[in-house]
This record gives structure tokens, C-alpha cells and sequence, in this order.
């Protein structure tokens, strides 16, 4: 299998027409999943002079935060996704290197980082464990990985709302297999920590935390975002639906996110594993 092989779904999923469409929602969704950063950071904790590596680095908003707390050390992203890395370029590349290439199978230079770090950028490989191996010979002995991944759908209403609308309108869905790459791939503790064993990290373990979304147009504003990203403007796509059958699932969407919004705000609960692992000293 050669280099272009691995991955090639990933990659053209990534450089695709949906992904292209999210950029332009990109400070929007940043306003949603920007709760991670806070606490992976505090997991990360990294020194003022960390070299830090960024996996699935998206847009970057990551990298900057890493880039602002290392201030004097370094931080590069990696990403497969031409678009999302033509977004960070242009807002983050004064203060962060962003590579284009599979991190599961890249020449990073040997022992080269102190921190590898994630925010829901690791699952999404072919082999896991060729990933993460590949990975660990990127760190210092000592260095540390620290990965965000969303915990199983129902701790999750963003993604399980959509899934019980599409659902509700268009029959079961494929559930995909466990571990299979996507957002829910990391989902099952027991599962990542034998894959960063298997890689060869020590100490490996997990934080699973109650976190909560939010998002500036409310419950609402919620709804349209994740209805314009996520699988159900895929599935009005898919079964020739048009703009009509979008607002009236996203009124569905929206009903549900309203259980979680009262005069003090739109509070999205979400459920989320971090996971730690070192390279051994
Ligand atoms: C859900 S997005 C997360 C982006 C970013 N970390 C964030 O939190 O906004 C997942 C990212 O992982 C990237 N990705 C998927 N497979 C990859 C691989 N094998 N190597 C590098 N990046 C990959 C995708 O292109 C995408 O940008």
C-alpha cells in the first residue's frame, strides 16, 4: 500500500464538498467545541517552551491556543484536509507550522516534540495502532500525548439529536462498527487505551468529563449550525430532499436542543474522554 493509500476515504471525505461548506461555519462550530480547549489544555499543562504536535489540527484553533501557552517552545499541525489548512494558514500561521500530511503515517523528525495533542483529530485512522506508533516516534522520551474524543452518542446530545431526528423522519440508520473511524470511533475507553498499549505509550488512561456546549443564538442557532454540518443536511441531500424538508428537520433539531435551554442560556451537556498516555522516560 503506498502512502496516497492509506486513508484515501479520510482524505476525500475531508477535501470534499461538505468540509468546504463548514469552513465558511468554521467560528461558529469554534464557538461549540471551543469548551474543549480550556480543559485540554489544563490536561496538556504544557512548559513555556514545549515543541508541540497538533493531529488533525483542523482549522487550528488548537494550535494557537498551544502556540499562546508555548510561547517560546513551538506547535505544528498536521491535517489532510487542504481546506480547513488554507483557513489556518491564514489566521494561524504566523505563530504556528502547519504540514499537510497523514499523521498515521508521516516522516515526522524523530523525538522531536515534548506534547502531542488532539481535540477530536485521532479518530479517524485506518490502523490505529500503525498511527500511534508512528506518533510515539515523533515524541521525547517523557513526552506526553493528550487527546479529546467525544464519549458514546447518548452522553452526546450535538451529534445524538441529529441522529434521533434523522431517525424519526427517514427510519434506522446505519450504526456504524464499533471503533470504526469517525467522531464516535474513540468513544469506548477500553478500546483506545489497548491501541495506545499496543503502540507501545506507558501509562495510558482516561478523564472522561461532563462538559457543556453553547453556542451565541441559543438553541436555535444550535440547530442550524449542526443541521448545515452534520448528517441531517446528508441525509436531505441523499434522498433528494430539498430546502423545505431542511427547515422542517432543523424545527425538529431545534425542539429537541430547546429541552436544554432556559432563561439562563442554551446549555448543551456533552460528555467527554480525555486521554492521556507518555512515551517512557
Ligand atoms: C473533527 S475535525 C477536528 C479538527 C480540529 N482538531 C478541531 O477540533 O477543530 C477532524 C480533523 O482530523 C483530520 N484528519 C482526519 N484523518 C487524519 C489523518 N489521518 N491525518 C491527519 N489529519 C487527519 C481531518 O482532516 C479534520 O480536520
Amino acid at each position: 500500500m503506498t502512502d496516497t493509500d492509506v486513508n484515501a476515504d479520510q482524505r476525500e471525505f475531508w477535501n470534499g464538498g461538505p468540509v468546504k461548506g463548514w469552513v465558511a461555519q468554521d467560528a461558529e462550530l469554534e464557538s461549540v467545541h471551543g469548551a474543549l480547549t480550556p480543559r485540554l489544555l489544563a490536561h496538556a499543562d504544557p512548559k513555556p517552551d514545549a515543541d508541540v504536535i497538533d493531529v488533525g489540527c483542523g482549522s487550528g484553533a488548537v494550535s494557537q491556543a498551544f502556540a499562546e501557552a508555548a510561547p517560546s517552545g513551538s506547535v505544528t499541525g498536521i491535517d489532510i484536509s487542504v481546506p480547513m489548512l488554507n483557513l489556518a494558514r491564514v489566521n494561524h500561521g504566523d505563530s504556528v507550522t502547519f504540514i499537510e500530511a497523514d499523521a498515521q503515517t508521516y516522516d515526522f523528525a524523530a523525538e522531536s516534540a515534548d506534547l502531542i495533542v488532539s481535540r477530536f483529530g485521532v479518530m479517524f485512522f485506518s490502523d490505529p495502532v500503525a498511527a500511534f506508533s508512528n506518533l510515539l516516534g515523533a515524541l521525547r522520551p517523557g513526552g506526553r500525548l493528550v487527546m479529546g474524543c467525544w464519549a458514546p452518542m447518548p452522553k452526546n446530545p450535538w451529534f445524538d439529536g441529529p441522529r434521533r431526528v434523522v431517525e424519526a423522519h427517514h427510519g434506522p440508520q446505519p450504526r456504524p462498527e464499533p471503533g470504526a473511524p469517525g467522531p464516535m470511533g474513540f468513544s469506548n475507553p477500553d478500546y483506545v487505551l489497548s491501541i495506545l498499549n499496543d503502540a507501545g505509550f506507558v501509562n495510558a488512561r482516561v478523564e472522561t468529563e461532563d462538559l457543556t456546549l453553547t453556542h451565541p443564538q441559543g438553541a436555535s442557532g444550535a440547530a442550524q449550525l449542526m443541521s448545515a454540518v452534520g448528517p441531517i443536511s446528508k441525509i436531505v441531500r441523499e434522498t433528494g430532499g430539498g430546502s423545505t424538508e431542511l427547515l422542517h428537520l432543523t424545527d425538529s433539531l431545534t425542539e429537541i436542543f430547546k429541552a436544554f435551554e432556559d432563561e439562563d442560556g442554551f446549555a448543551l451537556p456533552a460528555q467527554i474522554h480525555f486521554y492521556l498516555a507518555e512515551k517512557a522516560a
